[in-house]
């Protein structure tokens, strides 16, 4: 990370470490044992983050898990003008932003294009001041091309968009006006800006096609709170009436469905016993939060054991065996589980495949699977993985988020060290994640390699 990068984010997100290392070494082998506590979902808290620019008043959002995702957004709603507060205490981290005025034109091209998420400002800046210039999250590979829905939503709000050296130009001088949008297919990230939009918007919008993701509830049920109306919640129709003006709230991210399942799946991978706890109460809540992925992974034997809080996960008595999965949009199995439940398939017995259908290039891991000995071949958009009993220790790179956290569970269960690179991936998804592993028996050291 650079340095001017680095101070703006340690400057706004003061609990933010450096931490040391560019890769993690993992001497595979130990059992997980003990209780792992979940964070709050990192999809739900960058929408979250970016809805507090709706209101002049203070917005407080508990169980913000700490990752650098959540650090540059920070970064990011400082350099705008709002004012954060942040606290810290044994239920995890609170932030409360107040957004009084907001200065839409110091959106800074460093933080903008390293997350993805800040698509989403397009639509809260255009609602709040009426104004928004975007450098593209991600560069050419992207292009106009993977924020088009948000874009023609926007522009049916009224919004003038033009796109010039790679910076999204969006303005709505005279306001947004409520519209009735179809989105194309059920994106996650074009639902919740046009929503964000929405809320700022004079009338009436419908968004059909939505999408229908647990972290839009989420936002929905937060932008409520702040005093917008919205129904429809949960499902593939949102009607929002807009023109009301936000006031503040508290709200409590939902937990990490993703975070939840691959630690389920690294239990099982290394034939150990975590108590996961995501902090919702209630028996049975908590296997709820997996949703589509619940029975499918009891199928290729995770035990899943409700306690109040949680759910024990381990591995069943019959072992692990190969199953077919279909990653599609909510309510199905989700993209985000991909990679981790194919470095379970990965020492399944049998065989399984794992077919793909949200993301074109979301099969990088399994590239760095076969090098610690997976049989994996890919025909299009399907991965036929034939179960081996043991992966071995390699030198792996992980390219996403959720590829470093399949190559790390995988290592966790593979006979000898791995070394996987890519660290910055999981940093920025996942809370503190190999010192929370660390902390139930696993062997993991960050080192420079
Ligand atoms: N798409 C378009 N045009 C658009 C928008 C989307 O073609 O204007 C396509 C995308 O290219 C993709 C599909 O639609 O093929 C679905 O994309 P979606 O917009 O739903 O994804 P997203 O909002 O960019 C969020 C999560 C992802 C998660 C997906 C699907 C956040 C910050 N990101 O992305 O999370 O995989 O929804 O559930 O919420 C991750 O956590 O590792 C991650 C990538």
């Amino acid at each position: 990370m650079t340095d001017p990068l680095f101070s703006a984010i340690s400057e706004s997100a003061p609990w933010w470490r450096v931490r040391p290392g560019t890769s993690l070494t993992v001497e595979g082998g130990a059992p997980l044992a003990g209780t792992y506590r979940i964070s709050g979902a990192k999809n739900a808290v960058l929408p979250l983050m970016v809805a507090t620019l709706l209101s002049p008043r203070p917005v407080t959002l508990n169980n913000v898990p700490a990752s650098l995702d959540v650090a540059v957004l920070a970064a990011l709603l400082r350099r705008l003008g709002a004012t954060l507060d942040w606290r810290e205490d044994v239920s995890g981290l609170s932030l409360t932003v107040t957004a009084a005025a907001i200065h839409a034109e110091r959106i800074e091209r460093d933080l903008v294009t390293r997350m993805r998420a800040s698509v989403l400002l397009l639509g809260a800046l255009l609602a709040r001041s009426g104004e928004a210039d975007l450098p593209l999250p991600g560069g050419d590979a992207i292009g106009l091309r993977g924020i088009d829905y948000h874009v023609s939503g926007l522009r049916a709000m009224g919004a003038d968009i033009t796109l010039s050296h790679g910076t999204v130009r969006a303005r709505a001088a005279a306001g947004l006006k409520g519209a009735d949008i179809r989105l194309p297919g059920p994106s996650v990230g074009a639902t919740e800006n046009l929503m964000l939009a929405a809320v700022g918007a004079s009338g009436t919008t419908t968004i059909r096609n939505a999408a229908q993701e647990p972290e839009i509830t989420d936002l929905a049920h937060c932008l409520t709170a702040m005093g917008a109306t919205i129904s429809g919640i949960g499902s593939d129709t949102l009607v929002i009436a807009g023109g009301r003006s936000l006031e503040g709230a508290v709200h409590r991210v939902m937990p990490d469905r993703i975070e939840f399942g691959t630690l389920a799946a690294a239990a099982a991978i290394t034939g150990g016993e975590l108590t996961l706890l995501p902090g919702v109460t209630g028996l049975g809540d908590a296997t709820g939060l997996l949703g589509a992925a619940d029975p499918v992974f009891r199928q290729a034997g995770i035990d899943l054991r409700p306690v109040a809080g949680g759910v024990v996960a381990g591995r069943a008595d019959a072992g692990l065996a190969g199953v077919d999965i279909v990653t599609q949009p909510f309510p199905g199995f989700p993209t985000d589980l991909q990679a981790p439940a194919m470095a379970l398939l990965a020492i399944a017995e049998g065989a399984g495949s794992i077919t793909e259908t949200i993301f074109e290039h979301r099969f990088r891991h399994v590239d760095e699977l076969r090098k610690m000995g997976a049989n994996i071949t890919v025909r299009g958009r399907t991965a036929l993985v034939r179960g081996v009993p043991r992966l071995a220790g390699a030198h792996v790179e992980g390219s996403d988020v959720r590829a470093a956290a399949a190559l790390l569970i995988a290592g966790l269960g593979a006979a000898g060290t791995t070394v996987l690179g890519g660290l910055d991936h999981l940093d920025r998804g996942y809370d503190r994640i190999a010192e929370k592993l660390s902390a139930v028996g696993a062997r993991i050291r960050r080192t420079e390699e």
